[in-house]
């Protein structure tokens, strides 16, 4: 077990270079078992949810190589095995083993996945792709067991642009027989970063990044190789912390596209930013104005973005409200925001008030989940006095290095055993 230390208040200045994107790493590797070769994935984030993964391609037979962010996945003695309990727990990402084990071997075992706790997650569209492209799905005390004697393309209209289910209906019908389409699709970067990655393996998908994917059934995928997108929600908490305490802080090797929806936000609200092609400059400015936010699928407002942005709230002039409309539960670090010193109101599970600006006192916290980890190491740079952080392994689930990035622009933070 680890917790964080920060000494805040502190102005902080330099740059912060930000690494691979969690989201798509994660399926970026699992997609590896589609192909029958090898294949090379460039700038993966040292994060654990990666060593999880590794753990599973390796327990299924896979060889895999990681250093320096370059990780070779040679598949070629790949078994298909019942992915674990205990795997399939570990993380999110382990539903992506559903539908690369049917999309290759016509059969998956898999229980329902884990990740952070932050309302109920269900995978009902994943498998009812599955089931549209000819699968039979048996479900019993959370293990999924998937089968097919073929899988026939087909049109699939997702309820919501969900992510998880767009990326699990392409790698399952990446190698059915014929065109599936999939309907109102996420448009997610992380999804075109995978449908990028599939069709330099040799698939034929086309749309990626709109409403609606086309899917050109192939028979073989091979070698490729492919580098991970920067990660826009690192990205985004560092460019939140550069407008709480930069002097400045410079954020490179972001794709500015991918932050626009934060990045308009925050010249609403009057902050001093400076957008270039590949960075972003920002200073701590004061009298900032009031917003509203509400969280939607990309390009709208991300949800992974407004538990850190919340602390920012807390420092504007007035009344700010903030809406989510993608998770039940994603307000946990709300309780903690106010032991130290915010003025939050809740309205209901969905919606709160915020109402500023407050000055924030050090003092312990936890971080319930993987953003609200995020959102209390901001709230503790901005604290005056010493905050305590537990429960970090959610924090080191998605964050690559933080402690030492931060330390570099000037942060007094330390991430120590307990
Ligand atoms: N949903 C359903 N049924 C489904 C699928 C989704 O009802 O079959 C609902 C979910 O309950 C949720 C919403 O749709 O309310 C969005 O779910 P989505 O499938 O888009 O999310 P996900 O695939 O579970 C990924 C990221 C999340 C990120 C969301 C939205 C991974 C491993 N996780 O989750 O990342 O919030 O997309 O962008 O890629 C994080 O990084 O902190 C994180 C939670």
């Amino acid at each position: 077990m680890k917790k964080i230390l920060i000494n805040g208040g502190k102005e902080l200045k330099g740059q912060i270079n930000v690494g691979g994107a969690k989201n798509s790493a994660v399926a970026l590797i699992p997609a590896a078992l589609l192909s029958d070769d090898v294949v090379e994935i460039y700038n993966v984030p040292n994060i654990s949810d990666i060593k999880s993964l590794e753990e599973i391609l390796e327990y299924l037979g896979a060889k895999v190589s990681i250093s320096d962010g370059k990780v070779m996945i040679d598949c070629t003695n790949v078994e298909n095995k019942k992915i674990t309990e205990e795997f399939s727990k570990k993380l999110r990402a382990s539903y992506y083993f559903m539908s690369v084990l049917l999309g290759k071997y016509k059969k998956a075992d898999v229980y329902f996945p884990g990740g952070c706790n932050i309302g109920a997650r269900p995978i009902d569209q994943t498998l009812k792709a599955f089931r549209a492209l000819g699968a039979v799905v048996e479900e019993e005390n959370n293990r999924f067991k998937i089968y097919a004697e073929k899988l026939v393309g087909c049109n699939v209209y997702l309820d919501m642009p969900s992510v998880g289910a767009t990326i699990n209906t392409m790698f399952a019908a990446v190698k059915a027989e014929g065109i599936t389409i999939i309907e109102n699709a996420a448009k997610e970067p992380e999804v075109v970063s995978v449908a990028t990655f599939l069709n330099n393996m040799g698939a034929d998908i086309k749309g990626a990044g709109t409403s609606e994917i086309i899917i050109n059934g192939v028979q073989k995928l091979g070698k490729g190789f492919t580098e991970v997108i920067p990660d826009r929600i690192e990205a985004g908490t560092y460019m939140i912390l550069g407008a709480l305490l930069g002097n400045p802080l410079k954020i490179t090797n972001i794709i500015p596209e991918h932050v626009d929806s934060l990045t308009l936000k925050l010249k609403e609200m009057g902050v001093n930013i400076k957008v270039n092609d590949s960075d972003v400059e920002i200073y701590k400015t004061d009298n900032l104005k009031p917003v509203v936010i509400k969280t939607h699928g990309y390009p709208g407002f991300p949800t992974d973005l407004q538990q850190p942005l919340t602390v920012l709230l807390t420092q504007l002039e007035g009344k700010s409200s903030l809406q989510e409309n993608i998770y039940e539960n994603r307000f946990q670090n709300v309780p903690y925001l106010i032991k130290m010193g915010a003025n939050i109101e809740f309205i209901d599970n969905q919606n709160i008030n915020i109402y500023g600006k407050t000055p924030l006192k050090g003092t312990e916290v936890e971080a319930t989940d993987l953003r609200a980890g995020s959102c209390m190491v901001l709230a503790g740079l901005l604290a005056e006095g010493t905050t305590t952080i537990t429960n970090i392994e959610h924090v080191l689930r998605g964050y690559e290095n933080i402690e030492q990035k931060l330390k570099n622009v000037g942060a007094k933070i330390d991430i120590i055993e307990i």
